[in-house]
């Protein structure tokens, strides 16, 4: 599986006078997606690769916008651009860089490959840019006393269609393919505002404190705390350590329903395989992580024959094939791959490795698709997807 990996990976890179980079796939996303690239850089450094990786991470820290918004999409070749993109691409400041965010898994990636490479030169090349970064969303994506930041649309958090949002989508989101039209519309709308963070805040729009996003984020901030500490910046290291910490801290604290054992976003109920994500945080109490292998582990919420489906069975969203929307009940293989992380991280090895076999046998029968039903097995999405590569490193 690995070499069809590397194969899959080599198929999909894009590259030409100063970037590099893989696209999710060739026909419907080939521009430079932030987290989806931060994935194909952990693949390639485990893969042996480490130079695609940090080519890869360069290229997409290099597009950071000057305030510190690292792009959710860059596109490197407008020629590529669809019609929808297009659109957008008028009221972006930079015609080539989206002003919205992505989960920062770039953080994980770049101390990925420093550790894989234990090269210091990456690391001060790229720490800055990560730092400029990260102080963004803490000073401009932070709202009240909570120390977890907002995302501003569905596809800050990577899940773009995820049920639990439906709500706050407005009346447009009811109409068929009503969703589209009401993301484009609330990406327009903060178009009129130049994407101001406060601006955005003051006028109540689509503001969540959303779990996944949060999570991976307080992972960012403790791997930056990690490589601070490698290059001897002991303040900045601390910085970014303690305030790791304290979003942990408020995920656990203020995302947690007692009355469930899971973890949802602010202001949003609906039960998702985000409830489970804080899975990955180190500083989650053994009983709550027992509690989340409970939900994980039962067969009418998400241990279906190929876990982890991204909306339990018992949800009246659920639907385990391809549909209009994304992330309303397929198994993906990037959150599995997070899942998996957190599990291995507090000890449920063999619960780790089940989920890893289950991922990899969805691959070596299907192939590398966008994502999987959770029942048959089947792929679903686009074909010769970047992420699901993860399998390959599982
Ligand atoms: C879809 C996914 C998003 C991903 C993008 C590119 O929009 O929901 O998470 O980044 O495709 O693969």
């Amino acid at each position: 599986m690995q070499d069809k990996a590397r194969q899959l990976l080599d198929g999909n890179a894009r590259s030409g006078r100063g970037y590099y980079y893989v696209s999710p796939s060739k026909r419907k996303y080939p521009h430079q997606w932030s987290w989806d690239s931060s994935f194909h850089a952990i693949v390639n450094c485990r893969l042996g690769r480490v130079d695609l990786a940090k080519k890869e991470m360069l290229t997409l820290l290099s597009k950071m916008l000057p305030d510190g918004t690292l792009p959710h999409i860059v596109l490197h070749d407008h020629r590529l651009a669809s019609l929808a993109v297009r659109a957008f691409r008028s009221y972006w400041s930079q015609g080539d860089r989206s002003p919205l965010v992505q989960p920062p898994v770039v953080a994980l990636a770049v101390k990925e490959i420093w550790q894989e490479s234990e090269d210091t030169a990456f690391l001060r090349e790229t720490l800055p840019y990560l730092e400029r970064h990260f102080k963004w969303l803490e000073t401009r994506r932070r709202f009240g006393d909570s120390s977890l930041v907002s995302i501003f649309s569905p596809w800050e958090c990577g899940l773009d269609h995820k049920p639990g949002f439906d709500r706050l989508m407005g009346r447009l989101a009811k109409l068929p393919f009503g969703l589209y039209i009401a993301l484009y519309a609330s990406e327009w709308r903060m178009a009129r505002r130049n994407f101001d963070p406060e601006e955005i805040a003051k006028r109540g729009y689509f503001n969540v404190r959303e779990v996944l996003f949060n999570t991976v984020y307080a992972l960012g901030l403790g791997a930056l705390g990690t490589m601070f500490a490698a290059t001897g910046e002991d303040s900045k290291a601390e910085h970014f350590r303690t305030g790791g910490l304290s979003v942990e801290k408020a995920i656990i604290d203020e995302c947690y329903d007692p009355a469930s054992g899971l973890y949802f976003d602010l202001d949003v109920r609906t039960a998702s395989l985000v409830c489970l994500m804080p899975i990955a945080l180190g500083g989650m109490p053994g009983d709550r992580c027992e509690e989340l292998v409970r939900h994980l582990t039962d067969p009418d919420e998400f241990w279906l024959r190929y876990p982890v489906p991204s909306v339990p069975r018992n949800s009246r969203h659920f639907r385990p094939g391809a549909q209009r929307y994304l992330w309303r009940g397929p198994t993906w293989i990037n959150t599995n791959w997070l899942i998996i992380e957190g599990l291995k991280r507090h000890g449920y090895n063999e619960l780790a490795e089940a989920v890893a076999q289950s991922s990899k046998s969805l691959v070596e029968r299907s192939g590398f698709w966008e994502y999987y039903n959770p029942i048959t097995g089947e792929g679903g999405g686009e074909k010769d997807f970047g992420w699901s590569t993860l399998a390959a490193i599982m």
